[in-house]
């Protein structure tokens, strides 16, 4: 393909000629919509960071899941602010905890919307780290106990996918199995794989509540600057038995969603997190950037590198945009 015989510029030349050869298309059955809920009624409590979104009660979040299914969206994620958290993040696991409580509600009051359910324990301990800490450090195997006891709990109380975030090894194996054990085997599990130590989490923990009291996450979520260790992350949990995996965050790591789509024939979900969100709106309010414009080309990047669904909190704007 040589100039002048081959002109790309002639397959551009208008709207309807761009459309007929788009490769790629954005609906909102691609996106997952996060929520955080807190306790109380009626509360609904701005997240300055996060505009549009807030920590709401759970009867709030009941309409929040309806507008999200009338939008087209096919699933919501939740978070949860406990009423109390303590060392061993046992709101986490407790059957009438935040999140337990709002799958019950949900599954009572809604259909035809999935409800997945964040697995970790940072937003229920006292010292925000995502396992069980014994002088400084953040056990492995203790949290496996926890995390599966905290599982178990979200299955019982009727979520359709679990979702570890926590990046423990062997936390796929290990809910799989208790899972399994109790006739919970058509659960999925949508494993957050490849999930990076980021900096881009920040609203996110001001949102959840869940910042880490001391230190950081580096000893359990990946090094930025690692790609092949991405595919040996995703290639365990797979082995463990996880039905879906996830890259996190989605933008600055294209390459590794793209990487993890042609190496394994899995859905591939990408998290289009917090700091992607707030930076998009900041830039926006200041005039710097067209918001709507941006968040389209983000999230249809994050589709093009290879992800099947997008967990975004732009979830709502978007599918109304489609
Ligand atoms: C819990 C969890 C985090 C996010 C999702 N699940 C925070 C963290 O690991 O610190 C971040 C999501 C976002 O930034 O939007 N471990």
């Amino acid at each position: 393909m040589r100039f002048p015989e081959y002109r790309p510029r002639r397959l551009r030349k208008d709207g309807l000629l761009r459309e007929m050869i788009r490769e790629t298309h954005l609906r909102p059955d691609d996106f997952i919509l996060p929520l955080f809920v807190r306790p109380g009624k009626g509360v609904k409590k701005a997240i300055s960071s996060m505009p549009g979104h807030f920590q709401l009660s759970v009867d709030l979040i009941l309409k929040e899941v309806k507008e999200a299914k009338s939008l087209g969206i096919p699933g919501v994620i939740l978070f949860g602010i406990p009423e109390k958290k303590d060392e061993m993040g046992s709101e986490g696991y407790a059957k009438d905890g935040i999140i337990q409580r709002t799958i019950r509600q949900i599954k009572e009051k809604v259909d035809g919307i999935l409800v997945i359910t964040d697995v970790c324990l940072c937003e229920y301990t006292s010292h925000g780290h995502c396992g069980v800490v014994k002088n400084g450090k953040i056990l492995n195997d203790e949290t496996l106990e926890l995390l599966s006891a905290q599982a178990l709990s979200h299955a019982e109380a009727g979520a359709d996918i679990i979702a570890p975030s926590d990046m423990m090894d062997g936390r796929v194996g290990a809910i799989r199995r208790i899972l399994d054990e109790n006739q919970y085997e058509d659960t999925p599990i949508l494993s957050y794989a490849a999930k990076y130590a980021s900096a881009f989490y920040g609203p996110f923990r001001v949102a959840a509540e869940s910042k880490p009291q001391f230190g950081d996450r580096k000893s359990y979520q990946m090094d930025p600057a690692n790609g092949d260790e991405a595919l040996r992350e995703v290639e365990l949990d797979i082995e463990e038995g996880a039905d879906m995996i996830m890259v996190k965050p989605a933008l600055p790591y294209l390459d590794i969603i793209c990487r993890v789509k042609q190496s394994f024939n899995i859905p591939v979900a990408a998290y289009n997190v917090s700091g992607e969100f707030a930076m998009v709106k900041a830039a926006s309010k200041l005039g710097w950037i067209d918001g709507d414009l941006v968040m389209m080309e983000s999230l249809i990047a994050i589709k093009r590198a290879g992800a099947d669904l997008i967990l975004t909190y732009f979830a709502k704007e978007a599918a109304r945009k489609l």
